[in-house]
């Protein structure tokens, strides 16, 4: 049988979804507002367990239309895995929108962006018995921190733990293998201390296995592809199994703002 996400039907998610931030808060020039808001992925029904915060979608999401899909998201995915937890999570982004450039000081403390993002947050954890929560970078610890900041924060008590952003190597290394490797390493050694805080934090895992840590390089196994209950109906394998379908086309940075190539992967359509 294939399941499916049925979408943002129940309260309080539907009015979250009718009522979001458009361009006169994300501006255009620092936000790629033209592909929509990406809200979410996992589960809105009172089962998740571990709440997660992203940083901000690219160009699977914005076809998908669910967040964290892409490389980040398959290793967030098997990060989940280690802890026994397949299904009962929820994401979602510091930013609604996909960040375009450097986010500007201005941007980090605009009150109408956290507000909105306060909502979603006040939402899932009087919605889901959270037990843990796991930030994904500088920008979405910080957003954390902020929510710490408000009074609606005081009623849930909930253990934060930071992790290195999943393509931070990539990011931080510029197409030089040897830094990737270093970078790599030192984020896995990261996930693997933040792991063993989470599994002792996590009661209620939906498997229950001994905590098998990371190498110091990726492993077969360590990626895990997305299940099928994260996204709308009707999505093929191939969107939530393998990563570089989309991406961002064209001569100058006008088009590539304006195009998302979308190719199927080789070996999906046999030779006819
Ligand atoms: N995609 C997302 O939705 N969030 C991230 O942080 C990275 C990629």
């Amino acid at each position: 049988m294939r399941l499916f996400d049925p979408g943002y039907v129940e309260e309080p998610f539907k009015s979250l979804c009718q009522d979001y931030p458009d361009a006169t808060v994300y501006p255009i020039e620092n936000f790629r507002v033209e592909w929509g808001p990406i809200f979410h992925r996992g589960r809105l029904d009172g089962s998740a367990r571990v709440l997660l915060i992203g940083q901000d979608p690219a160009q699977n999401e914005a076809v998908v239309r669910r967040i964290l899909v892409g490389e980040a998201g398959q290793r967030t995915q098997g990060f989940l895995a280690k802890l026994g937890i397949d299904r009962s999570y929820v994401m979602i982004n510091t930013f609604l929108y996909s960040v375009y450039g450097n986010v500007p000081a201005k941007i980090k403390k605009s009150a109408a962006i956290a507000d909105y993002r306060h909502r979603w947050l006040k939402a899932l954890l009087t919605t889901q018995a959270i037990e843990a929560v796991v930030t994904l970078g500088s920008l979405a610890n910080e957003a954390w921190q902020v929510w710490q900041a408000t009074p609606d924060s005081q009623d849930f008590a909930i253990p934060q733990v930071p992790i290195t952003h999943p393509t931070r190597p990539e990011s931080a290394s510029d197409g030089d293998p040897q830094k990737l490797r270093e970078e790599t390493k030192t984020m896995l050694n990261q996930w693997n201390t933040a792991l063993q805080t989470l599994h002792a934090a996590i009661n209620h895992p939906d498997r229950e296995q001994p905590l098998n840590l990371y190498g110091d390089s990726w492993q077969p196994g360590d990626k895990v592809a997305i299940p099928d209950i994260d996204f709308p109906p009707g999505l093929p394998a191939w969107m939530r199994e393998t990563d570089n379908w989309a991406r961002r086309s064209g001569k100058n940075l006008l088009a590539k703002r304006r195009n998302i190539t979308i190719t199927v992967p080789k070996g999906v359509v046999p030779k006819l």
